[in-house]
């Protein structure tokens, strides 16, 4: 049976949020600049994104840039933004031939005027498809939405139009980027770090965690597959006791 044949779609996730990783080493290991691995990142993008639409899944969030990554040298982050205005530009066909909606989270203004023009028009290019909402975070962290999450709320209190009794995990979540998704119930990393690197924090509460060597270039279809395999033979009990878990908590 092959590796697609084994995923039970009844128990497929509704969200799967990926941390994109280790795209330097691999291009390292190629004898190549930095910027080469980012290139050959968007073929497994490109893989997975497929993967996730054929199966049903409703929400991919990819992480592909970070606050943090802003720190990295002016060449790097160049190439980045460039890479990303020249994916948008090319993918944009088959997302709509796919019916793939485009979403992003993080600072968007913060990204060069190109790249955030860009980016909202193919937002707005793909906003009546209806099969999966690809996602990117881009000049995201998840402290970053938690305080301009905390900034709202506050507001909402000091304008009288909240109370503070009434600020609820709700209330929380409504001001969060992701306010219109449902919680990723598999998170994804590759290149064999396993940490969270700032991302998703509050949505990932109850998220089962997959963490794989592979570097993200060389992530494929079967790497996507074996990651939900591995995903639906887990319980999730949400601290409750075994006997007491109903079918459809399973996964
Ligand atoms: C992930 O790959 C892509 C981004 C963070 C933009 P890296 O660029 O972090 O690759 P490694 O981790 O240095 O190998
Ligand atoms: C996390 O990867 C950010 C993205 C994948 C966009 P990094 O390579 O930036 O994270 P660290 O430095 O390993 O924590
Ligand atoms: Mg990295």
């Amino acid at each position: 049976m092959s590796l697609k044949e084994q995923i039970d779609i009844k128990k497929l996730p509704r969200h799967v949020a990926i941390i994109m990783d280790g795209n330097g080493r691999w291009a390292k290991q190629q004898g190549e600049q930095r910027t080469f691995g980012h290139k050959n990142g968007v073929t497994a993008v490109r893989e997975v994104t497929e993967a996730a639409a054929e199966l049903g899944v409703e929400y991919l969030t990819l992480y592909a840039f970070s606050t943090e990554n802003w720190n990295r040298p002016r060449n790097e982050i160049d190439a980045l933004m460039d890479l990303l205005i020249n994916t948008m530009n090319v993918e944009l066909k088959t997302l709509n031939e796919n019916d793939i909606r485009l979403s992003a989270i993080g600072d968007l203004k913060s990204l060069p005027t190109k790249c955030y023009d860009n980016l909202m028009q193919t937002i707005e290019a793909t906003k009546d498809n209806k099969r999966m909402t690809l996602v990117l975070a881009l000049s995201y962290s998840a402290k970053w939405e938690m305080t301009q999450a905390i900034q709202k709320i506050a507001s909402k209190v000091k304008e009288g139009t909240l109370s503070k009794e009434d600020i609820s995990e709700d209330v929380i979540s409504d001001h969060l980027c992701t306010k219109d998704m449902p919680e990723p119930e598999l998170l994804i990393r590759t290149s064999g770090e396993n940490r969270i690197s700032n991302f998703l924090l509050w949505q990932i509460a109850y998220s089962e965690l997959y963490f794989t060597k592979t570097l993200w270039p060389e992530f494929d279809k079967e790497e996507f597959y074996t990651a939900l395999i591995d995903y639906q033979k887990r319980e999730r009990r949400f601290g409750n006791v075994p006997e007491n878990l109903s079918s459809t908590d399973h996964a």
